[in-house]
């Protein structure tokens, strides 16, 4: 009996397979905040699966990062081994240093390719703990088509958007009653802080705490910019607009029904899907400033990172996967086909990335120039620090409270989490 190259091919292959299975191992990497990321992070992950032998499970965290972040801590407190990889909030490094693994071992210098804030922003004690995934900046969104239709220019302080947002809601309510001037993220949790920070920070009030750890929060620029904000709501935002996070107030946006959303670079590469009712309507600009002393325009600082779970029985292999899938080709692919913004620098000047994603470019100034939150300076504490000012923030938008009564009390509440030090 003679044999075939094919059998001695599938020989190979099952002795090889063998041998692959013998250190073959299933990562589970937490990846994806909305829906369409879920899919797109699970391919890549695949393709790596496959590429060396190893199976890839996806898990989706919830899609708000506050949730996401407290189930999280409980599986480190139980020291779970389910999660390998895991995408961490660029907020979270020092929260959470205890149970993530140093990545320096792994990743040979290579995050010297990216850019070094983020790199200091997750290196803590010396320790590389998240690989640079896809940076943020809050943005604006507005209706090319609508703007024109009122002979509108792009807004440059909030007062010139509420306007706008007025004067367009007004026109198309007479087709539309459901019709919207502006959308944004008010819940309570994670996103309220990044957005209420774009409002004070563009109102000259700060970042609630300094890089040395004062607390500044209490300032008339930060009470006016709340106030601002809170006359939006019931105006030229709906009253629901108290409960959206990014993807709620996406839907509204998408569905044609706002002239404005605030929102994260990811919601680009979705309204200009071919099924988009909004397709080629859609403006991206910085978001506006705010008016008097010190104001700007402001971005919050957003992003995430991959990182190991210390608990993982499989560091080495989850450590390959984390540097793959930060890697400059799926960072460009995540780029083009998503809207994802690159944490390689030299990606901006990439013609495929730039000609999907235009903004990225043309703003790129924004990105770069984002304000951080204050993680940094307060640490283990940051959690609670963001959960006394966005239920600030929103007892203002309730009209619960004043913008000047809710600072006052909220620099209290600060002084209580921090006592001696952060
Ligand atoms: C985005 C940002 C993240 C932020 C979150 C708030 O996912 O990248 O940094 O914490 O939104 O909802």
């Amino acid at each position: 009996m003679s044999i075939t190259y094919k059998q001695v091919a599938a020989g190979v292959a099952l002795a090889f397979g063998g041998l692959v299975s013998a250190h073959a191992a299933t990562i589970t990497i937490s990846c994806g905040n909305n829906a369409a990321d879920v899919e797109f992070c699970g391919k890549f992950a695949e393709e790596w699966g496959k590429k060396n032998g190893h199976t890839v499970k996806m898990y989706t965290p919830p899609a708000s990062t506050t949730d996401n972040l407290a189930l999280l801590r409980q599986q480190f407190a139980a020291k779970s081994s389910d999660l390998d990889v895991i995408m961490i909030d660029v907020v979270w490094p020092g929260v959470i240093k205890d149970h993530l693994v140093d990545l320096k071992k792994y990743s040979k210098g290579v995050e010297k390719d990216h850019f070094p804030a983020i790199v200091a922003n997750n290196t803590v004690d010396g320790k590389l703990l998240g690989m640079p995934w896809f940076t943020d900046a809050g943005l604006l969104f507005y209706r090319k088509d609508l703007l024109a239709k009122n002979g509108l220019k792009v807004p440059q302080t909030w007062d010139e958007l509420a306007a706008a947002a007025k004067k367009i809601q007004d026109g198309e309510r007479a087709t539309d009653k459901d019709f919207q001037g502006f959308v944004f993220q008010a819940k309570a949790y994670e996103g309220l802080t990044c957005d209420a920070l774009e409002w004070v920070y563009s109102y000259g009030g700060g970042t609630i705490v300094d890089d040395k750890g004062n607390i500044t929060i209490n300032n008339p620029q930060a009470a006016k910019a709340l106030d601002a904000a809170a006359s939006w709501i019931g105006t030229i935002a709906p009253q629901g607009v108290m409960n959206y996070g990014e993807e709620d107030a996406r839907g509204v946006w998408q569905n044609g029904k706002a002239a404005f959303m605030r929102n994260w670079p990811y919601a680009w590469s979705l309204g200009q899907a071919a099924d988009s009712p909004i397709k080629d309507k859609i403006g991206v600009a910085a978001l506006p400033a705010g008016t008097g002393p010190g104001a700007k325009k402001a971005a919050t600082l957003g992003g995430w990172q991959l990182a190991v779970n210390k608990y993982s029985k499989n560091v080495d292999a989850a450590a390959s996967l984390a540097l793959y899938m930060t890697s400059a080709d799926i960072q460009k692919k995540r780029a083009v086909g998503g809207s994802y913004n690159p944490t390689i620098p030299a990606l901006y000047k990439d013609g495929d990335i730039a000609k999907a994603n235009p903004f990225m470019v043309e703003l790129l100034d924004v990105f770069t120039n984002a304000a951080a939150r204050p993680a940094t300076a307060t640490g283990l504490k940051y959690p609670e620090v963001s959960n006394a000012f966005w239920d600030a923030a929103h007892d203002v938008l309730e009209k619960k409270s004043t913008g000047a009564e809710a600072v006052k009390k909220l620099e209290g509440k600060l002084k209580q989490i921090k006592k001696a030090k952060w």
